[in-house]
């Protein structure tokens, strides 16, 4: 296993639609279990494959407590969603920012596992809202796309600013 680079926002790469895993094979098991690894060791409960530069449909999480239920969705699909749940999010690909999003509450999901079993299963609350913005990745929507334009204009000030000072010599 191996811990993988993160493509940080605003990033180009994380704004390309991907394309459907064609068969749950060996090369894809290893990239489900790196991206697991790669998502503990940052804290993270979702990880979207081209936040790792891979243009597939896959995403992996864990919203356990324990951090012990790694759970790896690929080709998964929004067959059903109920309901509204508003609450705060955070990104992998942007560090240290957080904001408030509105999702469903619930939603039913069809998705092949990492042995490649469909399933058809319903997800609420974190599980939900996790999913909901791990599928937005990948279809090239990240989460700042639903603030007002205000406060995306203060972020990327923010992150511009962040950069410069990064940027600057010591
Ligand atoms: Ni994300």
């Amino acid at each position: 296993m191996a811990i993988l680079d993160v493509v940080n926002y605003p990033d180009e790469r994380l704004r390309q639609p991907c394309t459907p895993v064609e068969a749950v094979d060996g090369e894809v098991r290893a990239l489900i279990d790196d991206m697991l690894e790669t998502m503990y060791s940052q804290g993270g409960i979702g990880l979207a494959a081209p936040q790792v530069d891979r243009r597939l449909r896959l995403l992996v999480m864990d919203t356990s407590e324990g951090r012990d239920r790694p759970l790896a969705l690929v080709n998964p699909e929004i067959l059903e969603a109920r309901g509204q749940q508003e609450g705060e999010e955070g990104c992998l690909s942007l560090p240290g920012v957080y904001e408030t999003v509105v999702r469903a509450a619930e939603i039913t999901v069809g998705y092949r596992d990492r042995d490649g079993g469909e399933h058809r299963e319903g997800f609420s609350d974190l599980d939900a809202r996790c999913i909901q913005h791990e599928i937005d990745h990948l279809d090239g929507k990240l989460f700042v796309d639903y603030l007002s334009r205000l406060k995306r204009n203060r972020l990327r000030k923010k992150l511009e600013k962040e950069k410069r000072l990064q940027a600057a010599p010591a």
